[in-house]
């Protein structure tokens, strides 16, 4: 478990082979086994492919370049800009993307209070259980995969498309064609603080 963990590194750049209808389900399996709040599995899958990839990559552009002209949620520097963009071109190489919704979750624009704020941090803490599971089995199996953060360029786009629920993350898989030198952590010292 300590070698996948450390072996594993966000893949941006994928074969074209498929991947098959057994390999994704079982990457969704390892998912479905997180924990979560009250055990709720508050978690829904939307395996993109196909046809709706190219449906979700327009949305995707969209949203970038409303993002880019000011008009986004958040205004960003260029270089997130230019990530983005990137990820789009990374999205449309991998064969498969899979966003994970809180049926539950609420819009990003809410004003929380603290019982929501809580109950929605638990929620995201546990999706991302979900998305980890899925990227140390796809590795597991030889696939690779990238968590994507920068959907949430296209916010407005992708929700609308996705239709109910909060969409909380994305993650492309596909059969690896690079894969990053070895990855770079803070050493433990500087992160740590123990308390006996
Ligand atoms: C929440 C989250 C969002 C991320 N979003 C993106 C993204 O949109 N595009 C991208 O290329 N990488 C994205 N990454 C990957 C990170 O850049 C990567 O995990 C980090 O640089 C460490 O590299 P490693 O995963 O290879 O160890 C994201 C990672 C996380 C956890």
């Amino acid at each position: 478990m300590n070698e996948l963990i450390k072996k594993r590194r966000s893949v941006r750049h994928f074969k074209k082979e498929e991947l098959s209808d057994d390999i994704v389900k079982d990457i969704l399996e390892a998912g479905r086994w997180a924990p979560s709040p009250k055990n709720r599995q508050h978690w829904h899958f939307i395996v993109v492919r196909g046809d709706a990839k190219k449906e979700m990559l327009i949305l995707m552009q969209k949203g970038v370049e409303r993002t880019e002209k000011g008009e986004g949620l958040i205004n960003v520097p260029k270089e997130w800009i230019a990530d983005a963009y990137r990820t789009i071109h990374i999205m449309q190489d991998a064969p498969v993307t899979i966003f994970l919704v809180n049926p539950e979750g609420k819009d990003l624009r809410f004003s929380w209070d603290v019982e929501e704020k809580m109950r929605e941090m638990s929620d995201i803490q546990a999706i991302g259980a979900v998305a980890q599971n899925m990227a140390l089995r796809a590795l597991e199996k030889g696939v690779g995969s990238l968590w994507i953060g920068n959907i949430f360029f296209a916010y407005e786009e992708l929700k609308s498309w996705i239709g109910d629920g909060e969409m909380v993350l994305a993650m492309s898989f596909g059969y690896p064609q690079k894969v990053p030198d070895k990855g770079y952590r803070k050493p433990l010292k500087e992160l740590v603080t123990y308390r006996d």
